[in-house]
């Protein structure tokens, strides 16, 4: 039990980050100050997190079979980390995902440009390979929705099979604003839902989103709502609100992955046993930490 694992399906791609001293104007022609290859997608980037915080953790995003150099790049990225990728749907057709993303330490955002065309992501065929008795902690990242619910479903039944302390939890990531990700709602027993869902929904904090959405939770789970600068809040079936402020760096440097920063640190330090507001405060330190330093080393 001690050593079982996290897993975490959803996106892995590669990001190009350009760093820039300020945002190009369109039709210019710039150099930037820094340019580097990172492993990226957010299934990805909290398992990075999760493996700088000490857990053991898995990949299980698609990656393409070819061995294509941006592939071997992520392969070798994590093999660095120590993350597992056994469980990886390895697809045979389909270009790994890239993104370019541009980071300007000046002012702090960034901006991404992913494509994402035509690889498969995991599908409910592929997750029914997966000996589920390995994991403590499952973490969904909200992508193909119809049959991540699916997946869902077959960790619950595996969970009524089992006795309380042998249970996966689940977690869901809303981050999109996309319909079909709003049936994940009532099926996580932690969901994470971004400022960004909030504000289509019309909410302009995180406690009122957090109260709005939670009647669609399932019963007993726990809504979790991170607002950048404003910090996160959290509500459990107690309908309590517990609030952690920011922790922002001297010098915000780069915000790229700071909300999965977030989250693998949330997720971190609920599954080792952390009261709900301790994990709410940690993740608020961790993800601003990240937004100090350039990528996820030295995020501790
Ligand atoms: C950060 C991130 C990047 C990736 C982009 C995809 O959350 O996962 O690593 O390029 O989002 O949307």
């Amino acid at each position: 039990m001690g050593d079982k694992k996290i897993l975490s399906i959803g996106l892995v791609c590669l990001d190009i980050i350009n760093v820039v001293d300020k945002y190009p104007e369109e039709d210019t022609d710039t150099r930037c100050l820094s340019q580097r290859w990172q492993s990226g997608g957010n299934a990805s980037n909290t398992c990075t997190v999760l493996s700088l915080l000490g857990d053991s953790d898995i990949a299980y995003g698609s990656l393409q079979y070819l061995s294509v150099c941006c592939t071997s790049f992520i392969v070798g990225d994590f093999a660095r980390r120590g993350v597992d990728i056994s469980g990886v749907a390895w697809q045979q057709w389909g270009e790994t995902p890239c993104a370019c993303c541009v980071v300007c330490p000046t002012n702090g955002p960034r901006t991404v440009v992913l494509s994402d065309t035509n690889l498969p992501d995991v599908s409910v065929e592929d997750f029914s390979k997966v000996d589920l008795s390995q994991y403590k902690w499952i973490h969904w990242e909200g992508r193909n929705a119809d049959e991540q619910v699916k997946m869902i479903e077959r960790a619950r039944e595996y969970n009524s099979k089992q006795e309380e302390k042998n249970r996966i939890t689940i977690s869901v990531e809303i981050e999109k604003t996309r319909e079909p990700l709003y049936q994940l709602f009532p099926l996580g027993d932690l969901v994470f839902v971004s400022k960004d869902v909030a504000q289509h929904f019309g909410f302009t904090s995180a406690a009122a989103a957090l109260k709005g959405f939670y009647g669609r939770l399932r019963k007993g789970a726990t809504l979790i709502c991170a607002w950048a600068e404003k910090g996160a809040d959290a509500m459990g079936p107690d309908g309590v609100i517990i609030h952690s402020d920011a922790f922002p760096p001297e010098k915000l440097v780069d915000t790229l992955g700071a909300g999965d920063t977030f989250n693998a640190s949330v997720i971190y330090s609920l599954s080792n046993g952390s009261s709900l507001q301790d994990a709410l405060t940690f993740g608020c330190q961790i993800a601003g930490k990240k937004c100090g330093v350039h990528g996820y080393d030295g995020i501790l």
